[in-house]
């Protein structure tokens, strides 16, 4: 196995906790969802040359289902044994054929190969906490997209005052799921200008960005990942 794993012991234990696996194994059955469905089409990110896609904190495999039943040759990956099993156990039944890898990252070895589309969808960013391994992520994503490739990711645009920690985003313990009682994980949020020149540094441009609620066709009806979620795209830098 070519991967490392994560030091935070206690992070990977909330990423196993029982409930979550039920949560994000379940959400399997939903597919992608409206806001990600306009987003990838009508941001040019089907429209990239090519068809190996990566997928990040790939959960129960809700989003690499589809995308290896419309074409794509998916590898996808999540720090939590127990989801990757709930995945291929759905893939299996569905006769769909996706390399569920369990691996934390970083690292995304270059063993990997190039990709044309690589995503980490449902604000997964967030979970990369440390400065430092998101810096190393982000630039890894870059080394493994291929010239044309598309990144797409979410994140949740953090629009208090609150002080920043390391001068980019602020670290919070927050639980797992929210009302749901089980273990709390630390992650990162950001503001745009906090993430955004993340992504430049690492030599990525974010070519497309837009809130959810321009994404759904009936804004007032609650959203899944809450109104504060913003979709975007990147790309290399020319
Ligand atoms: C919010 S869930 C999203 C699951 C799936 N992508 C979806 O949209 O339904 C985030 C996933 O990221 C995984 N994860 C968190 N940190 C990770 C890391 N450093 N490496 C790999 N997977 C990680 C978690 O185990 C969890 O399944």
């Amino acid at each position: 196995m070519p991967f490392k794993h994560m030091t935070d012991r206690r992070q990977i234990e909330a990423l196993r906790d029982p409930a979550v696996v039920q949560k994000y194994g379940g959400d399997i059955k939903d597919g992608l969802y409206e806001w990600e469905t306009t987003f990838l089409n009508s941001s040019g990110f089907f429209g990239s040359p090519g068809k190996r896609l990566l997928s990040l904190g790939c959960g129960g495999g809700r989003e690499a289902l589809p995308l290896a039943q419309m074409g794509f040759d998916v590898t996808a990956i999540d720090a939590c044994a127990a989801l990757i099993a709930k995945a291929r156990e759905a893939a299996q039944s569905g006769k769909v054929r996706v390399n569920f890898l369990t691996a934390t990252v970083p690292p995304l070895s270059a063993e990997l190969g190039a990709f044309s589309h690589i995503m980490a969808t449902y604000n997964f960013l967030s979970y990369i906490y440390e400065l430092e391994e998101m810096k190393r992520l982000l630039r890894q994503v870059k080394e493994r997209m291929a010239r044309n490739g598309k990144f797409f990711f979410t994140f949740h645009d953090r629009t208090s005052r609150a002080r920043s920690l390391d001068g980019c985003g602020i670290v919070k313990e927050v639980p797992q799921l929210p009302g749901v009682n089980c273990a709390t994980i630390k992650a990162r949020f950001f503001r745009r200008d906090e993430l955004f020149p993340l992504i430049e540094g690492a030599g990525l441009r974010v070519v497309d960005s837009r809130r959810i609620g321009e994404l759904v066709r009936d804004a007032s009806r609650p959203v899944k990942w809450g109104t504060s979620t913003v979709l975007c795209l990147a790309s290399h830098q020319q």
